[in-house]
């Protein structure tokens, strides 16, 4: 009786419950391990056992009740390994709805795969739901024919407190460094598996954040080296969807972390927004935004509709990789893979919960060209398609013109001014200097202090802007001096009226 598999599992099981989140000197000992036993056999020997019951459990702890009694369906903690989920949208408004339908999507695959909301941690602004310009009230799509992906999605971190730092904290499993939101963090073991999604805006080197200061990478790689020295997690997985996702690891993230990334595009290039109006397929009348981006509904999709239990993340990322370079067009990107490539022999539902698959489900299977806009673009895209179904000569359409022209001057005010540094201070050929395979740049407080000077005398680059960096950071490469950069932008920018885009009002992105 005590050699079967069947004890051994539920055994294992009670002292997993029981020793989470003690101090690394008890988790050793398991001395709820010959309670439970002894429970076991009382259960199953009817009468003999009534006794033992009796005399024993009255000074069990609540841990070990509920692992008797509680929870029975619980899979991925039956191996003693707990997994944790960190999904962040990095943005906010309604022209930029698809980030937030990704993380919700992503939700929802995890807790059909029987994640608990106690383990997944979601940063979402949650302006779109309730927002006045969405078509269904209280209901979040993230594909033409998809179901409503925001039910139930756990509000951690909403509005004010999607930041940069807490980010950090949740990863870190800092509960005092987290400041507002639900105060959720990753408190792993070292057995647990952690996965983090992220999807919006990003630039060479940085992922955006609906409040500034955004992600920069050589912070966010050091966050990883903290939490694998910390030796609280055995494994991770990264999904990042940004334009130049790949620049934020590579040449930046060692291999021996255990931590095991893909991203949407390669180090230079622009991932994509899709699911737009006209294009095929469109999304549902009324919608005038885009509805998720190439790169993560490649990936959400392709776990709607796999069995988790027998993919694997290699397989998972050949596929998202296809369908992501979109036929070779130019309106595709370059998935890639960074850090410790072993893991990618996992299976997905190591990371991504047990779900067994639906074929039908909310497939647009097709490898074939998706229409697509670059993510930079696709709010301006947005905003002329409601800009088209406002009623001619109403005060609501003059505003939206207004505010587009505002929008594409202040672009073309950033990317003139950008090249007048390239000019100035970088010459003909602007050259970084850099090997392929090499990080961005080497000294990112040089980076982050040419990026605030840029904005205090320009302005706010914006996630627009973000594309840029490449530049900031190739002025730092070349050893340029920030009074050089401080005297080409007063002269290039002293004229131009900020406005809205003034950092003392929008704040640093760095
Ligand atoms: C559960 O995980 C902890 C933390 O790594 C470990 O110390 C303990 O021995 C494990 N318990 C069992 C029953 O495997
Ligand atoms: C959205 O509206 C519903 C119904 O009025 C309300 O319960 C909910 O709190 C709102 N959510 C947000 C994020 O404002
Ligand atoms: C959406 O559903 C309609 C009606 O069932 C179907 O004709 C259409 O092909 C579907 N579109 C996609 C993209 O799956
Ligand atoms: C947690 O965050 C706070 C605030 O950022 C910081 O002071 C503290 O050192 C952090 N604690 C740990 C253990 O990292
Ligand atoms: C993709 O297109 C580029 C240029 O159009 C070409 O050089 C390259 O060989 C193509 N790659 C594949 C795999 O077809
Ligand atoms: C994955 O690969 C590593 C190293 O090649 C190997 O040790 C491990 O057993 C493999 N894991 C699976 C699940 O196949
Ligand atoms: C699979 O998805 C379809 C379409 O969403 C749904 O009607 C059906 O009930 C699903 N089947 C299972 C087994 O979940
Ligand atoms: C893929 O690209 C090729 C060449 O650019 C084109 O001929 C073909 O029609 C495209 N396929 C699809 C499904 O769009
Ligand atoms: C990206 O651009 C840098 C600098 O222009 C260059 O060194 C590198 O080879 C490019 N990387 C890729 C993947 O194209």
């Amino acid at each position: 009786m005590f050699n079967h598999p069947f004890i051994i599992l539920f055994l294992s099981y009670s002292c997993s419950r029981a020793n989470r989140n003690r101090p690394k000197a008890h988790v050793g000992t398991c001395h709820h391990l010959i309670r439970s036993l002894i429970i076991y056999m009382a259960v199953s020997s009817e009468f003999f056992g009534l006794l033992l019951v009796t005399l024993l459990v009255v000074p069990l702890t609540e841990a070990t009740r509920n692992s008797l009694f509680g929870s029975s369906r619980d899979d991925v903690q039956l191996a003693n390994s707990t997994t944790w989920a960190v999904l962040v949208a990095g943005s906010s408004n309604y022209f930029n709805y698809r980030h937030q339908a990704d993380v919700c999507h992503a939700y929802q695959i995890l807790k059909r795969g029987g994640m608990k909301d106690e383990n997944i941690i979601v940063f979402m602004y949650d302006d779109i739901a309730n927002n006045t310009m969405n078509p269904r009230p209280g209901v979040i799509i993230n594909s033409p024919n998809g179901s409503d992906v925001y039910a139930g999605v756990p509000k951690d971190y909403t509005g004010e407190s999607v930041t940069a730092a807490n980010f950090y904290a949740v990863l870190l499993g800092n509960v005092s460094g987290v400041q507002g939101g639900s105060g959720k963090v990753v408190a792993s073991n070292p057995n647990d598996k952690i996965f983090v999604y992220f999807t919006d805006h990003g630039g060479p080197g940085l992922l955006c954040m609906p409040n500034v200061p955004y992600i920069y990478a050589n912070d966010f790689i050091q966050v990883l080296k903290t939490k694998h020295a910390s030796g609280s997690y055995s494994e991770m997985v990264l999904y990042v969807e940004a334009c130049e996702s790949g620049s934020i690891f590579e040449g930046l993230l060692p291999e021996d972390l255990n931590i095991y990334v893909t991203t949407a595009s390669n180090a230079n290039e622009s991932s994509w927004a899709t699911y737009c109006p006209g294009m095929d397929p469109p999304p549902p009348p009324g919608f005038d935004t885009c509805l998720g981006d190439l790169y993560s509904v490649s990936w959400l999709e392709d776990s709607d509709s796999e069995d988790l239990n027998t993919e694997t993340l290699e397989q998972q990322y050949l596929k998202v990789k296809t369908r992501t370079y979109n036929n070779n067009s130019s309106e595709g990107s370059h998935v890639m893979q960074y850090g410790t490539l072993s893991i990618s022999n996992e299976t997905v539902s190591v990371y991504q919960g047990s779900a067994s698959g639906n074929s039908s489900m909310n497939l647009v299977q097709s490898f074939d060209s998706m229409g697509v806009v670059d993510q930079r673009d696709a709010d301006v895209y947005s905003m002329w398609q409601t800009y088209k179904r406002l009623t001619e000569g109403s005060q609501e359409k003059e505003e939206l013109l207004k505010n587009i022209k505002e929008i594409t001057t202040h672009r073309a005010h950033l990317d003139s001014s950008v090249d007048a540094i390239k000019g100035y201070l970088l010459g003909v050929g602007h050259g970084s200097g850099r090997d392929e395979g090499s990080a961005l740049v080497d000294d990112w407080d040089c980076l982050k202090s040419m990026i605030q000077t840029f904005e205090t005398h320009c302005g706010s680059l914006t996630q627009y802007g973000m594309k840029h960096t490449r530049t900031f950071a190739n002025v730092c490469n070349n050893g340029v001096a920030n009074e050089a950069m401080e005297k080409v932008l007063k002269a290039t920018c002293s004229s131009y009226n900020m406005g809205q885009w003034n950092p003392a009002i929008v704040g640093y992105s760095a």
